[in-house]
């Protein structure tokens, strides 16, 4: 059960034992596996990375196929267009819950290491750059300094750039860890958790933020 569910429970506790028990009761012609991959259907078209890692590895563990994971994603289409579905085969990807195929061998153009004029990136605020080879934050703590972090979350991997802003920490929609991000420091909600956010080498140059 998420954090959510477990709030309302204790706070609404009558509406929450209705809605779990629609949860449990409303579906009882179809089967499990059918019910996970609509599930994944339905996480998709609303773009909840969380859910997603939540149901696909029930629908796989039901005796759903990768191939039949990998339709359910595409099922989603039209509802979720283009970009949730590609987010969708990313985190799918990462869960290693797709057929594997042989991706094609195509050129991809050097990067570069210069993320741009330090100027540009708001004091004390998490700024994502979106790059080929992975999404990066970049956080800046000075006039002349920053730290930059991969957008990964070090728990399993859940896009940061996609986590709660709250200034200057940013909390995982996936299982709700909270980092400093000045530090890359776990917060909480367990305060004993030592994980950091990864962090990327880089440093201010000439005022152009540059990698390496
Ligand atoms: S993936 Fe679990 S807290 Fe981010």
């Amino acid at each position: 059960m998420s954090t959510a569910l477990r709030y309302l429970a204790a706070a609404r506790p009558e509406a929450a034992t209705h809605l779990m028990g629609f949860y449990k009761n409303s579906v009882q012609a179809l089967d499990e596996k059918t019910r996970f991959l609509i599930q994944i259907v339905t996480k998709v078209s609303v773009g909840t990375e969380r859910g997603l890692r939540q149901y696909a590895p029930k629908a796989l563990k039901a005796g759903a196929s990768k191939e039949e994971i990998l339709d359910a994603v595409l099922m989603a289409f039209p509802a979720a267009g283009l970009n949730k579905v590609l987010d969708a085969i990313n985190v799918l990807i990462d869960l290693e819950l797709l057929p594997d195929v042989a991706t094609p061998n195509m050129e991809v153009p050097a990067e570069s290491n210069t993320l741009g004029a330090v100027s540009d990136f708001p004091m004390n605020r998490m700024q994502c750059v979106n790059r080929a080879s992975g999404d990066l934050i970049v956080f800046r703590t000075g006039e002349h300094s920053v730290k930059v972090y991969e957008s990964r979350c070090p728990h399993s991997k859940a896009t940061l750039c996609k986590g709660v802003d709250h200034g200057t920490t940013v909390e995982c929609r996936v299982h709700n860890w909270v980092f400093d991000l000045a530090t890359g420091k776990c917060l909480g909600p367990d305060t004993e958790n030592t994980a950091t956010m990864l962090d990327v080498k880089a440093s201010v140059v000439d005022g152009q933020v540059v990698l390496g």
